[in-house]
């Protein structure tokens, strides 16, 4: 059998709280009360046959193979859907049984191909095992009958095919399809003999609502479903548990590997963030790691209009630590900085933030979450105590009412968007606030109670709105506000929130929404058993970013939603480690745990540790550094695993602040845009040669384990250990794991997090302390961190962004499923056939004032720049408003949006840009130049 198969119990685990014993082949066992018969002959060690059950889905009863002898029973029950009953004695191997198996058996075969030594599967197919499990040795009714051996195959998507000659029709895929990803995009059509699996309306998988998670790949027990990469490279031979490296839901999947090859990802069964579920991305999307565009030597330049010189890495560290020593002596201690980048482990944050702070002498580090979640870092600090999300992700199956604003987690935190709908489905009721039409608000089987599509910018009046109805129609809970949080606050803010300006009616000019949809949602929300807030970057790349996240948790404490499980405020992360790299100290003014930087007796715990003396005073932001920058102060910047010039707002300004720095050191995969502005490049490793840590948006800290050994020779923390040591402050790690126990040692919330001990759990969720030894999956549950919850006014500011007769559309942008980020992995895979290309959405009216058509190229001009891109004509966004995405550099969407950002933090305002569109025959000044200097940049870049 296949090496790296995960157990399966046949059916999935009951939750009752009591347990029956039962008796199995005439041995007692003691199981939970509701487990199928199969699930406890399965866990007592007797494996009674089975085809069509699997441990994902529920059971079906199809396949006959199951059967047992119940005393007291007629027949042979199925035991996939028989529930065990206390006192109960089965037996699960009888003659009567063999034969009936066989013959069920005989039946599969008569019908299906004989190529087994051949077969893709082999080692690793259900039904090969069966045949063997059953003792068949002979199949009666010969081959030559009707049969379907010559069924073509579908090979449309680009990861897995579709042998219809192999299936056995036993629906595990469409099930999975259903209750384990929800997308129904699979059925069975025609009956009997007829009866075969098919996507969408006999489409091919390609074409059909198919996303690719894998989820029916992993349930097929035959080689009908299959990974092409297993086609092309056979079956593993060994596994490694890691971590996805693409988003916040933080995924444990197995790594399977052939020799030193990577064969496959598969979801791993016991993932407390996945429970076995995927993505198209991490699931599919990691051949980037050993695509041809990965730099694999160091590379240095003296000016970034030289061709970039293959060196060593002696050579290429002795040459950024010189330079940096050099702008520092000319310019001042505080002319160079550093990024950590939300990619990286925490081991290597960790050590980036140290050589700032202890080798540049300065607090010059921000980390790319500034341009995502510092807001929430603020706004949930404020006002509730703790800069994170207050649940873990199964919380959700306890919510009654779930309140989805700015954020697309079908899209941009699949698996968790699946684990919600199933609650969705289960009768859960959603509210989604969102200016476009997200795939949750209508999906199959799921339809919002209510859709508030508010202008963009006006999420700060909708909450305001929505707490102002909860307050005057008597749905707060005042008992829960008078326990737990501070009541002058909570008087203040009243009034603030009953001022007219926040009544719905106004609200309504303001937002576009109407008032009785905002009543009717703040009715549902304030009445709801367990109302839980889930939200994204729709609302912290604002200018009221950190007000509208302290709106949630106001609205939250108000009706007494925090604290237990089904409800909270809680932040989707965007990458794998944003949580991380904050609660690493990678800002400017803290330290790791968010302590402030000017704290003597913290500083003092570091200082001492670290033997030097650390600035007191905070330290520039990304922002402040650009700004620095083109003022001609900073000089310098080492960048770690961040496309700066792709992924921040008002990219001339961006290109112009690289362009004027004297040193800038890159540590990536690729030659990213930001690179085209680097003198020193420190190729990187990629998640597969990582040792260490990511912590998902549930503050779970996942350990990430290494399949490989570095490729480009160092792994990243023993590059920024060298340019510490070169730079005149020497590290000593001889691991990560000695970086984590320094973490531990000097942050509060980590006391008890070693390697040794999250291998031994799993996983854990910060704080894990001596006051919380395994960890704290839900926070604030007797009383908030920061003691009494505080409310915080939250009055309106609107954006200085404003439409007017030239920029009358308002853009707004965000991401879709198969593409991530900055597209610097997704784009180096096969995920290009879902999504090319940035596209931009058009209301109809919009488009057919302008004369533009579908498919056509566009001009999208803002006060800041032009860029041309496709237009896509669809309903999903509003008149007046416009959306696009920022996966493709040559797009160059960020050359469009603007400088403003959010008042507390800075977390740019991506969300809301005044634009104006036009038809468009030939792409802007700037995607030309792009594309020129893409082309320099190409050539010059020696590989020898
Ligand atoms: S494709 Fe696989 S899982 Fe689906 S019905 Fe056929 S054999 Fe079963
Ligand atoms: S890959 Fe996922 S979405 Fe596609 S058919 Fe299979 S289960 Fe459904
Ligand atoms: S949901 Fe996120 S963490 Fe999970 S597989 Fe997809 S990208 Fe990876
Ligand atoms: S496994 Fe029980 S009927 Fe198929």
């Amino acid at each position: 059998m296949n090496k790296t198969r995960q157990a399966d119990l046949g059916t999935p685990a009951s939750h009752a709280a009591d347990t029956v014993t039962v008796e199995i082949d005439g041995l007692p066992a003691t199981v939970q009360a509701g487990s199928s018969i199969l699930r406890a002959a399965r866990e007592s060690g007797v494996d009674i046959p089975k085809l069509c059950a699997t441990d994902s889905v529920k059971p079906f009863g199809s396949c006959r193979l199951c059967l047992v002898e119940i005393d007291g029973r007629k027949g042979y029950p199925a035991s996939c859907t028989t529930p065990v009953e206390a006192g109960m004695k089965i037996r699960t191997q009888t003659d009567a049984l063999a034969k009936i198996r066989r013959s069920v058996m005989e039946l599969y075969i008569s019908d299906h191909p004989l190529d087994c030594l051949t077969c893709s599967a082999n080692g690793d197919c259900e039904l090969q095992d069966m045949a063997g499990a059953v003792g068949l040795r002979d199949v009666r009714y010969g081959f030559d009958g009707e049969n379907h051996l010559d069924a073509p195959v579908d090979a449309s998507n680009p990861y897995f095919q579709f042998d219809a000659s192999k299936c056995i029709v036993c629906s595990r895929c469409v099930r999975a399809c259903d209750e384990v990803q929800g997308t129904f995009a699979l059925t069975i059509d025609g009956r009997g003999f007829k009866s075969k699996v098919s996507a969408g309306i006999s489409e091919s998988f390609l074409d059909s609502e198919c996303v690719s998670c894998g989820a029916c790949v992993q349930a097929c027990p035959t080689a009908t479903l299959m990974e092409k990469s297993i086609v092309d490279h056979g079956m593993p031979d060994h596994k490694v548990v890691t971590t996805c490296a693409y988003c916040g839901v933080g995924c444990s999947f197995q790594v399977e590997m052939k020799g030193e090859q990577v064969v496959r990802m598969t979801p791993h069964k016991d993932g407390q963030a996945n429970h076995g579920h995927s993505c198209v991305k991490g699931r599919f999307a990691w051949g980037y790691a050993s695509h041809r565009d990965r730099v694999m030597k160091p590379l240095i330049r003296d000016k970034t209009s030289d061709p970039w010189r293959e060196v060593s890495w002696d050579e290429a560290i002795r040459f950024a630590a010189r330079r940096f020593k050099e702008i520092q002596a000319e310019h001042g201690r505080k002319s160079i900085g550093g990024i950590t980048s939300s990619r990286c482990t925490n081991e290597e944050v960790f050590v980036v933030q140290k050589l700032v702070r202890a080798a540049f002498g300065n607090n010059n580090v921000d980390t790319c979450a500034r341009v995502c979640h510092s807001p929430t870092g603020y706004g949930l600090k404020t006002t509730l105590g703790t800069s994170a999300g207050t649940q873990p992700f199964d919380s959700v199956m306890d919510a009654d009412v779930i309140m989805v604003i700015g954020a697309n987690p079908t899209v941009a935190h699949p698996v968790f968007a699946s684990q919600m709908k199933r609650r969705l489905r289960e009768g859960a009721q959603l509210i989604v606030v969102d200016p476009r039409e997200i795939g949750l608000v209508r999906s199959p089987h799921i339809q919002a109670a209510y859709h508030l599509p508010l202008l963009p910018g006006t999420n700060v009046p909708v909450i305001n709105a929505l707490a102002h109805v909860i307050v005057e129609e008597g749905l707060a809970d005042e008992d829960y506000v008078r326990e737990r949080c501070d009541t002058d606050s909570y008087e203040a803010w009243k009034a603030m929130i009953m001022k007219p300006e926040n009544s719905p009616e106004e609200v309504a000019k303001v937002s576009g929404v109407d008032a009785e949809t905002i009543r009717a949602a703040a009715r549902l929300f304030g009445r709801a058993k367990n109302g839980a807030i889930y939200y994204g970057l729709g609302v912290t790349e604002h200018s009221q970013g950190s007000t509208m996240v302290m709106g949630m948790a106001n609205l939250a404490m108000a009706t007494g939603n925090l604290g237990r499980s089904g409800v909270g405020v809680n932040p989707l992360r965007g990458q794998n480690n944003v949580q991380g790299s904050c609660d690493m100290g990678s800002f400017p003014h803290e330290l790791a745990g968010y302590r402030h930087i000017s704290g003597d007796e913290v500083r003092g715990q570091f200082e001492n540790h670290w033997g030097v003396t650390i600035d007191p005073e905070p330290g520039f932001r990304i922002p402040n550094m650009f700004d620095a920058a083109c003022a001609g102060k900073f000089k310098g910047m080492y960048i770690q695993g961040e496309d700066l010039a792709q992924s921040d707002p008002d990219t001339h300004h961006v290109e112009a602040a690289l362009g004027s720095m004297e040193c800038i050191v890159v540590q990536d995969l690729f030659l990213n845009e930001t690179a085209k502005f680097a003198h020193v490049f420190l190729p990187g490793t990629s998640f597969l040669e990582k040792d260490g840590t990511f912590i998902n948006a549930e503050r779970r800290i996942n350990r990430v384990r290494p399949v490989m050994k570095a490729q480009q020779g160092m792994d990243e923390w023993q590059i920024t250990q060298a340019l510490s040591t070169a730079m005149g402050y020497p590290m000593h790690y001889d691991n990560a794991a000695q970086i984590m126990d320094e973490i531990a040692e000097l942050t509060p919330t980590f006391n008890h997090v070693s390697f040794a001990f999250l291998d031994k759990v799993g996983s854990v969720q910060w704080p894990c302390n001596d006051a919380a030894p395994m960890g704290t999956p839900i926070m604030h549950i007797d009383q908030f961190v920061r003691g009494k919850g505080l409310f915080v006014e939250t009055d309106y500011e609107p954006t200085r962004e404003r439409t007017n007769r030239k920029f009358p559309l308002l853009l707004t942008t965000g991401r879709i499923l198969s593409q991530y980020n900055v597209g610097a992995q997704t784009r180096r895979t096969a995920n290009n056939v879902w999504y090319g290309e940035d596209l931009l959405e058009v209301h109809p009216h919009d488009a057919e004032t302008r004369g533009i058509r579908d498919g056509e190229l566009v001009a999208l001009a803002s006060r800041k720049g032009d860029i041309t891109l496709r237009a896509k004509i669809t309903t999903r966004v509003k008149p007046g408003v416009v959306y696009t995405t920022f996966h493709n550099p040559e797009t160059g969407a960020n050359v469009v949006t603007t400088e403003y950002g959010d008042w507390a933090t800075d977390c740019p305002e991506y969300k809301v840009t005044a634009v104006q569109i036009a038809p468009a025959s030939h792409r802007s000044v700037w995607q030309e130049e792009f594309a020129a200097r893409a082309k320099q940049q190409g050539k010059i870049v020696e590989t020898s």
